[in-house]
């Protein structure tokens, strides 16, 4: 049996200001019972935060994994958890209202590709595709970036920059 470990429990969200937001994510090499007791908890801090995904980095790990969660959306796809993930193509652009749970409370207008392709490795190591577009498709393009180190204010312009100095002040930690 499978004795839950306290640190696997002890999540809690990075805030912006934090540098493990700019760190570029190491690959998962392999699928543990860690790895999925630590995936199992995020879903839950997702819920709770109702949001629509979450990346491994928001909670303090360093590795390439992200969960998506949209069944409030009641899209095709609801809970998915995907490991290595890897940008194969984009498309079209959508201009939509996004917002991160690192940056509480700060909402922005994000132009973004409507169409994706994705490949990743699921839970269970299998490799595996998935095209989205609409809603789906900017969850998958917003947490994948947190992989990179690349949070969605990096995608407004200075002068939109100045405007939310003020709120990004507010929740920088520091
Ligand atoms: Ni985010």
């Amino acid at each position: 049996m499978l004795k839950k470990s306290a640190k696997a429990t002890k999540q809690r969200i990075v805030l912006y200001g934090d540098s493990t937001l700019r760190k570029i994510c190491e690959p998962v090499t392999e699928i543990t019972p860690d790895l999925r007791a630590f995936i199992e908890e995020m879903f839950k801090i997702l819920k709770r935060a109702k949001g629509l995904g979450l990346s491994a980095p928001q909670v303090g790990r360093n590795q390439r994994f992200f969960i998506l969660d949209l069944s409030s959306n009641s899209l095709e796809y609801d809970q998915m958890v995907l490991i290595n993930p890897e940008i194969v193509s984009v498309s079209g652009e959508q201009c939509c209202e996004e917002g991160c749970l690192s940056f509480p409370g700060l909402y922005l207008e994000i132009t973004r590709p409507n169409k994706v392709t994705c490949r990743y490795t699921d839970l269970d190591g299998n490799k595996m595709s998935v095209s989205a577009e609409g809603l789906m498709a900017r969850a998958i393009l917003h947490e994948n970036d947190h992989l990179d180190g690349k949070l969605f204010i990096d995608y407004i312009n200075s002068a939109d920059r100045e405007l939310i100095a003020g709120k990004l002040k507010k929740i920088k930690v520091s």
